[in-house]
């Protein structure tokens, strides 16, 4: 199995239930909640590349003057859309390395580890860029080298066990492959960045 087959049989579900996650893995994604909160002003244009069930688009949502969610995730992407109400959000389902969109937003992101699971990394940064031409207002957060003990227990919670572990990523038997990373590799990916610890166990990104 690969990330594809893992999220369409509905892991991002059981992982977002807050029962699942080891205490550091609550502190991050709450830290990550607020510091969306704080990065986004009334009436923005925000794209959420790998939205899943859209829920960071949801929260700001009433904020926004557009959001635009892109998941291959079929079955996620019809999830998010049925929240949206007459909330200015879309919805669609697309790769992220090829985002069916032409227009411009005013801050882009990827967050909860996201792209640390996505296999074409550059081409990913490539699209963000594209779709919000301004350098700063790409958002990421990705898990750092310190979060491997609290992603082996949740991956364990949710029946998949974890069976290699380099110092890039964490691959289980479910098919499942996360990556964590350093500072000097975040710099080698992704050039020009701004790299802020986001509790003790990830980073956010801003290019
Ligand atoms: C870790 S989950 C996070 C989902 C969401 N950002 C959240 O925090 O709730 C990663 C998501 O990325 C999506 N994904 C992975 N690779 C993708 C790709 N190449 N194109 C589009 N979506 C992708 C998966 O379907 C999944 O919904």
């Amino acid at each position: 199995m690969s990330n594809d087959d893992v999220y369409a049989a509905g892991l991002l579900n059981r992982a977002l239930d807050p029962a699942t996650q080891p205490a550091d893995v609550r502190a991050f994604l709450r830290a990550e909640l607020e510091l969306l909160r704080g990065r986004v002003r009334n009436g923005m244009r925000v794209l959420d590349v790998g939205c899943g069930t859209g829920r960071h688009l949801l929260l700001i949502g009433e904020r926004l003057a557009l959001g635009v969610g892109v998941d291959y995730e079929r079955s996620y992407i019809a999830e998010a859309q049925l929240q949206a109400g007459d909330r200015p959000l879309h919805f669609i389902t697309g790769d992220a390395t090829l985002i069916p969109l032409a227009t411009r937003f005013d801050l882009a992101v990827c967050l909860t580890n996201t792209w640390g699971t996505m296999s074409d990394k550059q081409g990913v940064l490539a699209e963000m860029a594209r779709l919000a031409p301004q350098p700063g207002t790409r958002l990421i957060s990705v898990y750092s080298t310190q979060s491997v003990s609290a992603r082996r227990e949740w991956y364990r919670r949710l029946g998949h066990t974890v069976t290699e572990e380099t110092s890039e990523y964490l691959a289980t038997n479910g098919g499942f492959r996360s990556e964590h990373f350093s500072e000097p590799r975040l710099r080698v990916l992704l050039g020009d960045c701004t790299i802020t610890p986001l509790t003790d166990i990830a980073y956010a990104v801003t290019f």
